[in-house]
């Protein structure tokens, strides 16, 4: 029964005053640098704005992409599986799938059943998994994290309460990699420090180790002690075969290590939305692997019990089925086909304009982004005269540079750069 006003105000009245006070402490949240490039992109009007803020894929229209492979496992999928729950570590065979993808075809490590494997909220939630299981079992250890690296990497360690240290990984001036920086970090972090690499397309900078680096980094890991931690959330993105892209991986795996790595769907697949990836660690031996893999669903049973179906038998659909794999590395490539073509555009385009400034870099990074070296002034510059929109750090994301758009961008970049 519907209580009275009266009774309504004399219970306010009582109990108003500490129930009213429970969140009074709390400030809004500081806004997050990436997500709010894309609010303020919204909500300018101009119609010449350009994003290229967001870490999307985009057509040459500007247009989100969903792949032809993901459109026809969507097909098969549809009014034809039940919704029952997965198990706590996800689909078996989507996860064997994506061990595949990172281990290699053929892994003597798969075959020896050596890898505990769960299926992740995607990229984010694999790596946000890892942190908790290092907190859990490794209390006392830190994470070695790039400059710079993709923001939220600092929060996921962060919320898992294991705390931060930083290693060399960009040059400012050559706008490439620091590689005497982070040799001079590996070896000075005490023995057995946690360290966390991009295995390609490093977000922000586009800028990876050569072969010959990784494998000097991966010899002095070894030397160490440490525990290297793969974020590998560009598989396929960077060169366009994502065989290559694992490269850096097969030079660990080669040298013995025990490594771990979080895999995401969200770029390569398209899936961004479907929050579909992995996390897995590579034990002694298969009881380990077992152990740990418990350990790794202990986790994930109390904050979301067991990972979303959907996107996993999309990933599994495809890579289970030789024809729509063939499609998906097909259209992989395209992606980061367009991408590096918008990256020769770019520099051109520059050039052309008669900037006085150096623009190799432009095609000397890879990968999903280019880190433009441009100041966070100058960024400004570009969103309040051009409405152009990126983060202040001057990361471009290539993704979102088009035919259409890309003579504008550079004439923008000129006249802001051209003082410098
Ligand atoms: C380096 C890096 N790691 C992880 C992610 C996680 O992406 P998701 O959680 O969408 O897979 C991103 C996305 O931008 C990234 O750039």
């Amino acid at each position: 029964m519907a209580l009275s006003r009266k009774l309504v105000q004399q219970r306010s009245s009582v109990f108003g005053s500490r129930s009213m006070s429970w969140w009074r402490s709390v400030e809004p949240a500081p806004k997050d640098p990436i997500l709010g490039v894309t609010e303020a992109f919204l909500a300018d009007p101009s119609p010449d704005k350009v994003n290229v803020g967001v870490g999307a894929y985009r057509d040459d229209n500007g247009k989100p992409v969903v792949l032809e492979c993901v459109r026809e496992a969507e097909r098969r999928i549809a009014g034809n599986l039940n919704m029952e729950y997965l198990p706590m570590g996800g689909s078996v065979k989507k996860v064997e799938e994506t061990l595949k993808l990172a281990y290699g075809e053929n892994s003597e490590h798969i075959k020896d059943k050596r890898i505990a494997a769960v299926q992740a909220l995607s990229g984010t939630g694999a790596c946000r998994l890892f942190a908790d299981f290092q907190k859990r079992f490794r209390p006392e250890s830190q994470i070695y994290i790039p400059v710079p690296t993709w923001a939220n990497h600092h929060n996921i360690w962060r919320d898992a309460h294991v705390p931060q240290k930083t290693f060399r990984y960009y040059h400012p001036e050559t706008k490439g990699l620091d590689f005497a920086g982070l040799v001079d970090d590996i070896k000075n972090a005490p023995n057995g420090s946690f360290f966390l690499l991009h295995a390609c397309a490093h977000n922000p900078t586009g800028v990876d180790p050569s072969e010959e680096q990784w494998k000097e980094i991966s010899k002095l890991i070894k030397e160490k002690g440490h525990f290297p931690f793969f974020d590998m959330a560009y598989q396929g993105f960077a060169s366009g075969d994502p065989e290559r892209d694992a490269k850096a991986i097969r030079i660990f795996l080669e040298d013995g290590h025990l490594i771990g790595i979080a895999q995401s769907y969200a770029k390569n697949m398209g899936l961004y939305g479907q929050r579909v990836g992995c996390l897995s660690m590579l034990c002694e031996d298969e009881k380990q692997a077992v152990a740990v893999k418990s350990q790794l669903q202990m986790l994930a049973r109390p904050m979301y019990s067991n990972p979303p179906v959907h996107g996993a038998l999309i990933v599994s659909t495809i890579l289970g089925d030789q024809e729509l794999k063939t499609l998906w590395l097909k259209e992989v490539k395209g992606m980061a086909d367009r991408i590096i073509g918008m990256r020769t555009a770019l520099r051109e385009n520059l050039e052309k304009l008669g900037s006085p400034l150096s623009w190799e870099h432009i095609t000397n990074q890879i990968g999903m982004f280019c880190y433009s070296g441009m100041t966070p002034e100058q960024v400004d510059r570009l969103t309040n005269e051009f409405h152009i929109y990126m983060t202040r750090n001057g990361r471009i994301s290539m993704a979102g540079v088009t035919t259409g758009n890309v003579g504008y961008l550079a004439n923008a970049i000129h006249e802001v750069t051209k003082s410098t």
